[in-house]
């Protein structure tokens, strides 16, 4: 065997030992227990605290709201989407005697426009095509920039100044 050729051989046996060695200290040990990823993510994403709890649990204290709600159009809409995480202010406000909370367990109060753009702005990705296969309803869209930015006054309105946001019309 030509020399050149011999030390070509031991130069690839030496890459891949080390490339045996490193995927065995490389890959985790419950990699491919359950398919193609490391089988222990579940147990580490199940453990992580939880933060949102569904829209049944606000009924006991806001029922009014949530009856506004399930008339009109955002009834389709988790309270969570808008007021974030309540896990925490839903736990706690069953704990307290008062119905006045502290500040810390009070939920964000989206009222500025860009809250609503999150859903509602013109975005030319969501443009419904005559033939589309898929049956998705279309969330209805404004340009937030323009759409009745301004009053006779001059000054910015927000949306919930004209829509309300548990039933928007
Ligand atoms: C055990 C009763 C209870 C439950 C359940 C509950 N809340 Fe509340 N919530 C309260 C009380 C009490 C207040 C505070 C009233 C105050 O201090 O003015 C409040 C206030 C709020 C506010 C206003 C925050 C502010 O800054 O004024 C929002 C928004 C809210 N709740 C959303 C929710 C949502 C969404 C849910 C369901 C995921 C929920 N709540 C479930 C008792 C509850
Ligand atoms: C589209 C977003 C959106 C959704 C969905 C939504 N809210 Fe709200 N909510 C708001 C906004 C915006 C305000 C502030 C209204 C204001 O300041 O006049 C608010 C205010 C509140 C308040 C404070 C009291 C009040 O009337 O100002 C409570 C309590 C509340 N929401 C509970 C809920 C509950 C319970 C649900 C689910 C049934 C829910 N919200 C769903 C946007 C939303
Ligand atoms: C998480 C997404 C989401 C957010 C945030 C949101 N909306 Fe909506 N909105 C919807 C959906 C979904 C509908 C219903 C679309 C349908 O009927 O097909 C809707 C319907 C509406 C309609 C009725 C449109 C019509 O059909 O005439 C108005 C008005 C409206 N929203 C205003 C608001 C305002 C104001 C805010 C901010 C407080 C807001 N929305 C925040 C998703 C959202
Ligand atoms: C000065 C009052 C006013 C303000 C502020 C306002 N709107 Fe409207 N909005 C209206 C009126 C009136 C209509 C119905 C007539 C029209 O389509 O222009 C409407 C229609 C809509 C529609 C339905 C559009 C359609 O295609 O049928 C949506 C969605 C909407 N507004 C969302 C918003 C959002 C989001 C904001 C804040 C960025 C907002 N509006 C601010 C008055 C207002």
């Amino acid at each position: 065997m030509p020399q050149q050729i011999r030390r070509l051989l031991v130069a690839f046996a030496v890459f891949i030992a080390l490339f045996l060695v490193l995927r065995y200290v490389m890959i985790p040990t419950s990699f491919g227990e359950y398919g193609h990823y490391r089988g222990r993510s579940l147990e580490d994403n199940a453990a992580k605290p939880l933060q949102f709890t569904g829209n049944s649990s606000c009924i006991k204290c806001h029922k009014s709201i949530v009856e506004e709600k399930s008339r009109g159009h955002h009834a389709g809409l988790a309270c969570e989407t808008c007021h974030g995480p309540a896990l925490k202010h839903v736990t706690y406000a069953d704990t307290l005697p008062h119905a006045k909370l502290p500040d810390s367990l009070l939920l964000d109060k989206p009222a500025e426009r860009k809250n609503c753009a999150l859903c509602h702005n013109r975005n030319m990705a969501r443009i419904k095509f005559r033939n589309d296969t898929v049956n998705i309803s279309m969330i209805k869209q404004v340009d937030v920039m323009k759409h009745n930015l301004v009053d006779k006054n001059n000054e910015s309105l927000k949306c919930i100044d004209c829509h309300f946001p548990h039933d928007p019309y």
